[in-house]
């Protein structure tokens, strides 16, 4: 661990991440190979395991607690602090003072144990700290990113893959991640799409829980997890022109039928803690907003957990133009109901003084310390505040985690397009060209957060696993092609290892496009594997066009002339305009940001020994121009069947280039048969849905049957289509299943803007079952008066 530094550029949070992130890495270059765990079975938290701690007792250990605390020492657990955050005292010198409650960004054990040290043994109460990290898809094993977790429609995979990222992070000492973000996100320009579940309120209500679940385990404190934060507390998706960080204009009536119920679920499902976004909402800095944080969080869902700010958010309502100073700013967000404010020490520095000034009531103090002393009690941290750093490699090399790690990209990934069964590819070729910026790139299989807290070395590209795939006979030949770049922040060069792509002079770049039509010209396939640099998607990464950058659609459309077959992959952290691609290149796979077997999994699907089963959790729009696009729309005064003024563009059709739950399959699947339990229901009432679904192909493979509703007449006007139920099923060829979905009151009700209340409506309904948002089968119900 070294001391505070001065940052020296704006980003100085991301270079702190670099510092910390590095020293993690390091450790991990003296990993001893350890034996293998337990089957990831046992690592499955099992239902109905329930807190060893009653609410009582941590009530009474926190109010004792609280009765020997001094208000500075109150402050100071509302208070995270980063390690290389600009300071004037170094963090042990904070710790020592109580003037901590958390430590964020610090992976490395020996560092955590050093500074828990100084908090049990050295500060007046020995009140241990909490330390946080973005485990967002993976620790040391990284994960599909989670976007393409919600590609997979399999929420139980999602338990399993966020439990194994919480066990390994837990390992290391780190006890609170800052995931899942939940946030609904319906314009692919805004670069965090890629961290949450896409377009839909219901699968991402689904993912949230899972992601939650696993997380956590089956209670806050479950051996080997972590306390969840479900983020960005809200709206943050919707930002304008999708420009992160820009403000959010949401209607109080989207608000809560879109974008807050995944947060619902993830409270449900017991989230301890939940972060502010950055952003305006309607006007009011999410931070400082007493409409979310009160009236929504508290209030209508009795949120008993606590609330973080994003990193220097606090601060940030200054820069808002909300707040008149960093006082104020303090002021405003505890009195909406921030409760920890991360990295600015805004509440340190003023909380004191607007105590002893009156504006703020020691009480009020109090209220906020409660649930982070309380969550600190639940997790054991008093009893076992050291992590065993002599555990820690042999959970992080257990194998099954590289295991899970491909079966999990395997799924995540979706087929777009396979013309006359170009794929799975036949090794019995004597050649295959593998070509793209993306082809040869391990650390850009792991998405952001993936390369940062994660490493690439060791990581196979998908070169690589071509060529460990295909029999030596087969020739195996690589072009780059023309670099992809953007322009980062010279700091991310630090932060991220391998980020930083040599810049070719537009000769060299000349020279290699060549290179690449002439390598695909003397092959008999070429797979291009194009899309996005990691560092192209995520925070701080929006995009005003969603177009393959620099010289790849050139590439692509070379090779393609060359009249060969041309599987085209695509990683990458959102959809992207292919428009063309669509129609000319004969197979396309999105395989997303798949973590560090990405390279196996992709390899494996191109050659047919996994089968893709994914679907999008998100509109694939036809161009930039179709931004936001979002299958649940309204009807319109002229919706598409009206025989004239039907078009919305004249330039462009209004429907997307693939639907939101769209993927295919190896395998083919025929759906019959769709059953209502009953005609009319009343209100309150669960209605049945049946719907058979049969492999008529000849290898097993796995379908998602999806379940949509229209309600056709009601206070407002509601969506043409929405998902209101899903189920991953595994087919044997020529197997049929009758798959089993409910619509009752949680899936019918909605927020009426008229009514300002969520209500259930005697109207008619429509029902749709089969593969995707367009789904044909269809019947109707009505709920009685
Ligand atoms: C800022 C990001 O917006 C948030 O998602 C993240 O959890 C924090 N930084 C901490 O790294």
């Amino acid at each position: 661990m070294t001391g505070p530094r001065r940052p020296p550029s704006n980003f100085r949070f991301n270079l702190r991440r670099a510092g910390w992130c590095r020293a993690a890495a390091l450790a991990c270059l003296f990993i001893l190979i350890a034996p293998t765990l337990s089957s990831l079975q046992a690592l499955t938290p099992t239902p109905g395991e329930i807190s060893p701690l009653t609410d009582q007792v941590v009530d009474q250990r926190v109010n004792s607690l609280l009765k020997q605390m001094t208000l500075e020492e109150k402050i100071g657990q509302l208070t995270q602090i980063g390690q290389y955050v600009e300071d004037t005292l170094k963090p042990e010198e904070r710790i020592r003072k109580g003037e901590v409650g958390s430590v964020l960004w610090l992976s490395d054990t020996a560092a955590i144990n050093r500074l828990q040290h100084v908090a049990v043994e050295e500060s007046r109460l020995h009140i241990p700290l909490l330390f946080g990290l973005d485990v967002i898809n993976g620790f040391h094993t990284i994960f599909p990113v989670p976007l393409a977790m919600a590609a997979s429609w399999d929420p139980a995979m999602v338990v399993q893959e966020q439990t194994l990222a919480a066990r390994e992070a837990n390992a290391a000492g780190i006890r609170w991640t800052f995931a899942p973000m939940v946030d609904i996100a319906r314009d692919p320009r805004w670069g965090r799409i890629v961290e949450g579940a896409g377009e839909d309120p219901f699968l991402g209500a689904a993912m949230a829980r899972a992601q939650v679940r696993g997380f956590q385990g089956p209670y806050v404190g479950s051996p080997e997890h972590l306390l969840a934060c479900a983020k960005h507390f809200a709206g943050y998706g919707a930002a304008d022109g999708g420009r992160d960080y820009d403000s959010a204009y949401v209607s109080e009536d989207a608000l809560r039928n879109v974008y807050l119920p995944p947060f619902h679920a993830a409270v449900e499902a017991g989230a301890a803690t939940l972060m502010s976004a950055y952003m305006d909402l309607n006007d009011v800095p999410a931070t400082g907003n007493k409409f979310l944080l009160q009236e929504v969080l508290r209030h209508d869902w009795g949120f008993r957990g606590f609330v973080v700010s994003d990193a220097e958010a606090v601060k940030s309502l200054v820069t808002h133009g909300f707040a008149r100073d960093p006082q104020d700013a303090a002021f405003r967000a505890l009195t909406a109901g921030v409760n920890m404010d991360m990295a600015s020490r805004t509440y340190l520095a003023h909380l004191g003084q607007l105590v002893k000034n009156g504006s703020i009531t020691r009480a009020q103090i109090e209220d906020m310390v409660r649930p982070i002393l309380a969550a600190k009690i639940r997790l054991g941290l008093f009893e076992h505040p050291y992590t065993d750093e002599s555990r820690v490699q042999q959970i992080l090399q257990a194998p099954e985690q590289q295991e899970f790690a491909l079966h999990a990209a395997q799924r995540t990934m979706v087929l777009l397009r396979n013309e006359n069964q170009i794929l799975p590819l036949s090794t019995n070729v004597s050649s295959i060209a593998v070509i793209g910026p993306l082809a040869d790139s391990a650390s850009d299989l792991l998405g952001s957060w993936g390369a940062w807290v994660g490493e690439a070395k060791g990581v196979k590209t998908v070169l690589q696993a071509i060529r460990d795939k295909v029999p030596p006979s087969v020739r195996v030949e690589y072009a780059k092609g023309p670099d992809i770049k953007r322009d980062i922040p010279a700091i991310f060069e630090d932060i991220i290892p391998g980020v930083k792509h040599q810049a070719q002079t537009p000769a060299e770049a000349d020279m290699q496009f060549t290179k690449a039509v002439e390598t695909a010209g003397h092959c008999d396939v070429a797979v291009m594997v194009l899309g996005e640099l990691g560092s192209m998607s995520g925070e701080d990464a929006s995009r005003s066009s969603l177009i393959l950058s620099g010289g790849q659609q050139k590439l692509l459309e070379a090779v393609v002339v060359l009249g060969k077959p041309v599987v085209l992959v695509l990683v990458s952290g959102r959809p992207l305009d292919i428009s063309w691609a669509s129609q000319q290149v004969p197979a396309i796979l999105e395989a997303w940001y798949p973590g560090a077997q990405g390279g196996n999994a992709i390899a494996d699907i191109l050659f047919g020994d996994a089968n893709p089963g994914g679907k999008l959790p998100v509109s694939w729009p036809r161009s930039t121009g179709q931004v936001p696009i979002y299958y649940a729309h309204n009807l319109t005064h002229r919706p598409e069947t009206d025989k004239d003024f039907k078009s919305r563009y004249w330039d462009l059709r209004t429907s997307p280039l693939y639907p939101f739950g769209f993927g295919l399959s190896y395998a083919k699947f025929a759906f019959s048969n769709l059953q209502l339990s009953r005609t009319e229901m009343g209100l309150g009432d669960n209605m049945g849905v049946s719907v058979d679904v049969q492999n008529t192909g000849s290898r097993a493979g796995d379908e998602v049957v999806q379940l949509y509703i229209h309600q056709q007449a009601g206070s407002a006007s509601r969506p043409v289509r929405e998902l209101k139920g899903f189920e991953r099923v595994s087919l044997q060829p020529g197997e049929k299943k009758t798959v089993h979905l409910t619509l009752g009151k949680n899936e019918l009700i909605f927020w009426s803007p008229d009514e300002k209340k969520w209500v259930e409506e005697p109207e008619n309904f429509d029902v749709w079952v089969g593969e995707d948002s367009t789904a044909a089968l269809h019947a109707n119900f009505k709920i009685r008066k």
